[in-house]
């Protein structure tokens, strides 16, 4: 059966098989410590009860038809708010829309400034920016990064592409490393933005840059988040940011997202959902409207959320330093932010008991799973290289008490290799 070239060569959400995967073997009785998803477990991290009973009310009220086009008026002034307050930035609700979480507003970025061969430049490991390049046959130029940067792109690294690029997208905090943006990298990265926007004439394509923020305020310790609208604020022509509820209230399926930039662009993005019909529900539209402006609810909500989050990253952490100082060839990155962990577990060239040389990545990935029965997903999955020996661990579904059982069967698992 012949189907079209897009859909025959599109590569499903590696991450997703992978959960799918773990999840059957869960089903069939065996003990996985799965930290694949960057998902949550409401068990342990409920949506904020705020929010949940204003869902309920809504579906009372009988909010059950279609909302606006581009997102209730009263949502996009309630995030206009939200925005004000806590990233400091001012954007009217006629630069803001509505959607069904981040995914088809990130999709409807690329649709409104990407054509046939354009360039979007992105580094790996990152979410996604793959995928929607490649829907939309945009040219990948592809930076790989490196832990001594926190896995984020240098602007050294992305001006010799920029020339001719249409998008660059960034993502801070980021999944699936964990890490944010440096200011005086993103300043760097936005100063050649501008220059080249500069550069460019009136009548052609300027470089556009999509800043996903979707974990901005899960930050821990002394991490800050920047965004490159407030570092510089020439900035606000050419950003389109991307942010929803779905993490930062452990929302993932309530489904309320919004995008902010230029009116023009979201008026595109706008026509370009509605033939999608990529609303997000009119009753949680109300709900989030109400819930946004509760300040002291959603500042309770945090504390604890990341309260929560923050100790089973640190707590992990911990165990990774206290296993590679034992001298496993083990390492992680101290957690900064969002639900995930940087872990590296290097033992490509070792050899199990049975006699078997673990002689690539993948099949190290394959030995952690069957053997230490631990899920992480590789940041191969993520775009980057096959050989990385780099693993995203997500806490949203993690067990305190897991923890220390998932340590020591690891470390059993590593002794016996030779
Ligand atoms: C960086 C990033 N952006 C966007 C999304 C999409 O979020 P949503 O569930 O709201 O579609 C995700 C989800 O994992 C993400 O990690």
């Amino acid at each position: 059966m012949k189907l079209s070239a897009l859909s025959e060569t599109l590569i499903a959400s590696e991450i997703v098989s992978l959960g799918g995967e773990i999840r059957e073997k869960i089903r069939q009785g065996e003990k996985i410590y799965n930290f694949t998803v960057g998902d949550f477990d409401p068990n342990i991290f409920p949506i904020p009860k705020q929010l949940e009973d204003e869902i309920i009310n809504a579906y009372r009220n009988h909010y059950t038809n279609y909302p606006a086009a581009e997102g209730n008026l009263d949502l996009r002034e309630s995030i206009s708010f939200f925005l004000s307050q806590r990233e400091n930035l001012d954007y009217a609700p006629n630069e803001i829309i509505v959607s069904c979480g981040g995914r088809p507003l990130i999709y409807s970025v690329f649709r409104a400034i990407v054509d046939k061969g354009d360039k979007v430049i992105y580094a790996v490991p990152s979410w996604n920016n793959n995928h929607y390049t490649h829907f939309n046959e945009g040219r990948h130029v592809v930076i790989e990064t490196h832990v001594n940067n926190n896995f984020m792109p240098l602007a050294e690294d992305i001006a010799p592409h920029i020339q001719d690029a249409s998008l660059i997208c960034l993502c801070s905090p980021q999944n699936p490393t964990g890490t944010t943006i440096s200011k005086r990298e993103l300043e760097a990265i936005c100063d050649i933005i501008l220059e080249e926007n500069s550069r460019r004439g009136n009548d052609e394509k300027k470089l556009f840059l999509m800043y996903d923020q979707m974990y901005c305020q899960l930050t821990y310790g002394n991490t800050e988040h920047y965004n490159p609208v407030a570092l510089k604020p020439e900035m606000k022509k050419y950003t389109i940011f991307i942010d929803a509820i779905s993490k930062v209230f452990a929302a993932t399926g309530v489904r309320v997202g919004w995008a902010f930039g230029p009116a023009k662009i979201m008026d595109k993005m706008k026509s370009i959902l509605g033939h999608i019909g990529a609303w997000a529900p009119m009753a949680e539209q109300k709900a989030t409207a109400k819930f946004l402006l509760q300040k002291e609810d959603i500042d309770m909500f945090l504390k604890k959320f990341k309260e929560a989050i923050e100790l089973r990253l640190r707590t992990i952490y911990d165990e990774f330093i206290r296993m590679k100082k034992e001298g496993f060839n083990v390492d992680a990155v101290a957690p900064q932010a969002a639900i995930y962990l940087a872990i590296k577990i290097d033992l490509a060239g070792k050899r199990t008991p049975e006699g078997k040389l673990l002689t690539s990545q993948p099949e190290v990935t394959a030995y952690l799973l069957h053997e230490a029965k631990l899920a992480v997903v590789p940041f191969s999955a993520f775009g980057a290289s096959k050989s990385s020996p780099w693993y995203r661990l997500s806490v949203g579904t993690c067990h305190l008490n897991d923890i220390p059982e998932m340590a020591k069967k690891l470390r059993s698992s590593m002794a016996q290799l030779s």
